[in-house]
Formats: C-alpha cells, structure tokens, sequence
C-alpha cells in the first residue's frame, strides 16, 4: 500500500509539531518545508524526529526542504508559515505580514501540490483560508482551516478540569470565526452524553465558555508567543480524518454559502472529513441568542477578508 504524504509548511514551532504528531501517528511520510534561511532548521528538525522512529515506533520518511517540488505527491499540505502572536497582539494584527506568506505558500502548493487537501493555521485564521482559496484556485473542498479543533479541545479541558474527570468523555462543539468572538455552545456538550448542565453551574459553564475563547491569548500571555502543541494537535487530527478517510465531523473552518446564511465565506462549522476533504457541512438548528452570536462572529470574518480584498486586489 502507498504510505500517505503530508507536507507542513514552516517548520516552527507549529509546523515542527505538526509534523511530530503526524509521524508519532504513522500517517505517512512528512515533508517539512521553510523559507532558504532556515533549511538547515528544517532538515535539522526532520532529522531529529526521524530518529524517533525506532523509540515511537513509527516507520516515516521524514525530510526537511526549502524546494517546494518536495512536496509533490501530497496528500494534505498543513500550512503554518506566518508570524505568531507576541503578547498583546490580536490575531488581527497578524494579517498583512501573515497574507502576504500564505499567498506565497500557496502559489508554490498550487504548481506543485495541485491535488492535495489545504489545511491553514496561519492566523487570523478564517481570512488566511480565504487567502489560500483564491491563490491556489482549489475547489472549496479541499480547502479547510483549522481552528474549531483546538477551540473545542481547550472547551473540553476546561469543562473536564472544572468536574474532575476524564478528558476523554467529554465533547463538545463551537462555532464562528478563530478569534475572542467564537462562538462555544454549552447547550451541546456533554460527557459520555450527560449535558453539562447536569454536572455544572452555570457560572462555571460560562467560566470555561469564556476561558475557551481566550484561551489562545492565555498561553501568549504566558509563553510571550502563540500556543503550539495544540494547534498542531488539532491540525493533525484533521489530517487523519482526511488521509484515513473517516467521515469524522470535526469541527473546521470551511466554506459556508447558504448553510448558516454564512453568504460565501470560511467560517467554523461542523463538517465530515474524508479522503475527498471537506464531504459536507454539517447545519445544526441555532437557537436565536446562538444566531445572533454566530452572525456576530461571521461579520467580523467578513470584516477581516474586506481587509484582504482591499489590500491584495488580486485576491477579490
Ligand atoms: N515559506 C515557508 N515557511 C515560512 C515562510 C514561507 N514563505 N515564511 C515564514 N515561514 C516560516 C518561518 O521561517 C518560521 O520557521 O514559518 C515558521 C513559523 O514558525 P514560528 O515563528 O515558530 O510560528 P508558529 O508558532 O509556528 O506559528 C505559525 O500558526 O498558529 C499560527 O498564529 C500562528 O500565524 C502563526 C502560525
């Protein structure tokens, strides 16, 4: 059988991990790619955790590149070049510098990627999907955007850490855009199908509503750069879904039209992943203090792509 590929571009602190996952998982070989000045990082990278392998057990071609003809052949390319947060930064005040290496990175994926499945990281998340779709000209279902996964994942921490219980029996589910104005929906988590009302109060469960929200601008705080472990965490799980074709609903930014009356934009939603990426959005019934929230959050996606258009013409 054909080993899968995976290409992580950037090959920081969010595309190593990527690519750590991705190989502690078996999911295929894994190109790690970043600009000529930091190939030797790179190669050095992809070095070290080959050397994994007989430790972890895994069996991966792993390299490091600065040549993007290295990633020919994949399967899912993860794109994590970008600048990170420093603390007090928005993820907003990424988007010129962050635009302009997404646009970039996309060009190369496009010549030389042309059938993989995009997954974005780079932040502001939903304007730089948007970014990766009108560059590379790929079909709406091959271009995702991760961030419900890591929202979610930080939801179910803070909701399992409030009760005392396992992480692995909790679910959840958020929607919107990858910013303080996402949209986490308490009505429909649980743990092992008990609501979470039963189990908390409502202050609390507003408590990790909030804290999940933030949570990105919590790490920043502490670390004095963006989180990455489960960002990449997040990245990697859509790319199981996707290269083991699962059919998992995961939580993803993906491209909305009619469903949520979203009108043409990446937003965070409920959609299956398989082998052919994005197979379907997921619409769920919101209830009207959750619509007014979503449209809030999907405005101010708009409002970020605007500022791309106005910038970059060429991506209207
Ligand atoms: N091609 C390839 N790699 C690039 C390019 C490019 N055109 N431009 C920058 N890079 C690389 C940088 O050289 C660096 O190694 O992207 C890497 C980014 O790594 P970090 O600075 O460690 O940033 P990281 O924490 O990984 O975050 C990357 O993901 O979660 C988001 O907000 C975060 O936008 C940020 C992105």
């Amino acid at each position: 059988m054909r080993r899968a590929k995976i290409s992580v571009i950037g090959a920081g602190n969010v595309g190593a991990t990527c690519a750590h996952w991705a190989a502690a998982k078996e999911l295929g070989d894994v190109v790690l790619v970043d600009i000529p000045d930091k190939v030797g990082v790179a190669q050095g990278k992809a070095l070290d955790l080959a050397c994994c392998g007989p430790i972890e057990n895994f069996d991966a071609n792993i390299i490091g590149t600065s040549d993007y003809k290295d990633v020919a052949g994949s399967d899912v390319v993860i794109v994590t070049a970008g600048l990170p947060r420093k603390p007090g930064m928005s993820r907003d005040d990424l988007i010129q510098t962050n635009v302009k290496i997404v646009k970039s990175v996309s060009e190369q994926i496009a010549t030389h990627a042309p059938d993989s499945v995009v997954i974005v990281v780079a932040n502001p998340l939903d304007a730089m999907v948007y970014t990766a779709w009108k560059t590379t000209g790929f079909p709406t279902n091959r271009i995702l955007g991760q961030a419900g996964c890591l929202d979610v994942a930080r939801f179910c921490t803070f909701i399992a850490m409030e009760i005392g219980c396992s992480v692995e029996d909790v679910t959840a589910l958020l929607l919107g855009g990858h910013g303080d104005d996402m949209v986490p929906l308490p009505r429909f988590a649980s743990v092992h199908g008990i609501p979470v009302n039963q189990l908390l109060s409502d202050e609390t469960i507003t408590a990790c509503v909030d804290r999940a929200k933030v949570g990105g601008g919590e790490i920043v705080k502490l670390m004095g750069t963006s989180a990455y472990y489960a960002p990449a965490s997040g990245s990697v799980q859509m790319a199981e879904a996707i290269i083991k074709d699962k059919k998992r609903i995961l939580p993803c930014a993906a491209y909305c039209d009619a469903e949520y009356g979203v009108g043409g934009y990446f937003v965070g939603v409920p959609c299956v992943l398989g082998a052919g990426g994005m197979e379907q959005v997921i619409e769920i019934d919101l209830n009207s203090d959750e619509k007014v929230l979503m449209d809030e959050s999907v405005s101010h996606v708009k409002d970020l792509v605007e500022v791309v258009r106005e910038t970059f013409p060429e991506l209207v």
